[in-house]
């Protein structure tokens, strides 16, 4: 694109401007916001560093290469996340980025560094992509200026967003994997899913490299790419998110995006995001999957900050994948629980049972779990956003499949049994007293008194 002069001299005093005006008014109101692709476009990257401190955080301090940061509220003694976002379609400012800046500052005395890469990561995608390696040289100085300042490496956290992601893990690669940790909200797939380990997210990028998937079928890479990979409800389709097209841009992007307000609330910590390594999400939500023994010797990894996601172990394994549900709205986290019914008498059909939790203002949590024939036992995941503990009651009905021809008369009668995840093999379950005939009509609700640890 061909600008006239005149353009282009208010693009160089804007930038001017820009740059010159924080350090001549620090102290008072000097904030820096997002640049607007529509509004400065240009072939230059037009990196921009934006500062957030605890003491300083509803206002960004634009950060330059060239100059030193003793200006600066940048503190060489906190931790230093660098929040990094991806293809901007549509030239502007990610409408995520203040409420990650604000929940990671409410979470850790950190410096947040928002990087502003809207201006290279418009038009196409294919165009992002190819500035993908510039920006990360651009990156790489900046850490290189706070390790000047004694910062140690491992104090060093890089977050980003899809195509950030992927510039995150080529920041790493530069530093030979050396910096703390890198987490991917759900990394870019077009164009990565088959690049080199060089070119994408990999878990030598960092001591810890983690990743949460939401939209693994569409814009998210299918491939684990850190030492723990979560991915959520499968990590396909995203609870809540519209499945029709009709909905527009919101239906294109809400499950991509779900990675980043999942990270927003589990940094809120208003329930434990806990996932659970397994071959998939089905055998997972089957309840085949029920603890973390292997491969992390018990401890269960949470999304948020906790080292190593909370895993406790000197070498970590790579590339696990984990899986967690989640709910339909913010805060998204849930409690995941064991259901379990054990037949008195084996059928010769397969046998489907609901089982309904109720809280005591008759909020209810639902599952159904199949007895195969000839077996004695069926069991399932039910989550919930309330505790186990806190359920007064539940019921059982009996689901039978009424286009069937051939009927069993057997009357379901069995136990019923239920645990919190994680479950151990030392813990009990708790199950209920009495033998229970579970019948297809509306059942009575069954007292639930599972006492809170
Ligand atoms: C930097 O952070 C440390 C640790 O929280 C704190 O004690 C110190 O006062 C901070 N320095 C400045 C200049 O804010
Ligand atoms: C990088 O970003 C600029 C600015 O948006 C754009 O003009 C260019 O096509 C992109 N790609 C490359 C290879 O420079
Ligand atoms: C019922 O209680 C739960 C937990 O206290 C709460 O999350 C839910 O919103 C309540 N539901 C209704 C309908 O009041
Ligand atoms: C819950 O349902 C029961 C039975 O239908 C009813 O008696 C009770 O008033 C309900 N409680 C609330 C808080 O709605």
């Amino acid at each position: 694109m061909v600008e006239g002069p005149s353009r282009w001299v208010i693009v160089q005093l804007l930038f001017i401007f820009a740059a010159a005006v924080p350090e001549k008014l620090m102290g008072s109101q000097a904030c820096t916001d997002f640049q607007s692709a529509s509004f400065l476009r240009g072939t230059n990257l037009r990196v921009q560093f934006l500062l957030f401190t605890p003491s300083n955080s509803g206002c960004g301090q634009l950060l330059s290469i060239s100059d030193d940061l003793q200006y600066s509220s940048f503190n060489a003694s906190l931790g230093t996340k660098i929040i990094i976002h991806g293809f901007r379609a549509l030239g502007t400012k990610p409408s995520w980025i203040n409420g990650l800046i604000s929940s990671l500052l409410k979470a850790a005395p950190v410096n947040v560094i928002a990087v502003d890469w809207v201006n290279g990561a418009t038009a196409a995608y294919h165009n992002a992509v190819e500035n993908v390696t510039e920006l990360a040289l651009e990156i790489t100085s900046l850490i290189r200026k706070f390790l000047a300042l004694g910062v140690p490496k491992t104090s060093i956290h890089l977050i980003g967003v899809s195509l950030g992601a992927h510039v995150g893990g080529l920041v790493g690669y530069f530093y030979e994997g050396s910096l703390g940790r890198i987490t991917g909200l759900d990394p870019a797939g077009p164009k990565y899913t088959r690049a080199s380990r060089e070119e994408r997210l990999d878990p030598g990028d960092a001591l810890f490299v983690e990743a949460i998937h939401t939209d693994a079928d569409n814009f998210g890479i299918r491939i684990p790419v850190g030492h723990i990979d979560y991915y959520i409800n499968g990590g396909r389709d995203q609870p809540g998110c519209p499945r029709f097209f009709s909905s527009g841009y919101k239906y294109l992007i809400c499950d991509h995006m779900r990675a980043v307000h999942f990270y927003i609330s589990a940094l809120e910590d208003s329930c434990p995001m806990m996932a659970f390594p397994c071959s998939s999400y089905a055998d997972f939500m089957a309840g085949h999957c029920l603890d973390c023994v292997n491969p992390f010797l018990l401890s269960c990894p949470k999304i948020g900050l906790l080292d190593n996601g909370g895993v406790n172990m000197e070498k970590l394994p790579t590339e696990v994948k984990v899986y967690l549900a989640t709910a339909r709205t913010a805060p998204y986290c849930v409690y995941h629980s064991l259901v379990e019914f054990h037949l008195q008498q084996r059928r010769t059909l397969d046998t489907n049972i609901e089982i309904t939790f109720l809280v005591s203002n008759n909020s209810s949590f639902r599952t159904s779990i199949n007895i195969p024939k000839q077996q004695t036992m069926g069991k399932g995941l039910l989550t919930h956003s309330v505790p186990l503990c806190q359920m007064e009651r539940v019921t059982l009905k009996y689901l039978p499949k009424i286009w069937r021809s051939k009927r069993d008369e057997t009357p379901v009668i069995g136990q019923f049994c239920t645990a919190p995840l994680p479950v151990s093999t030392s813990e009990k379950m708790f199950c209920l007293p009495q033998l229970l005939l579970v019948t297809r009509s509306n059942p009575q609700p069954l007292g639930l008194t599972i006492a809170c640890v």
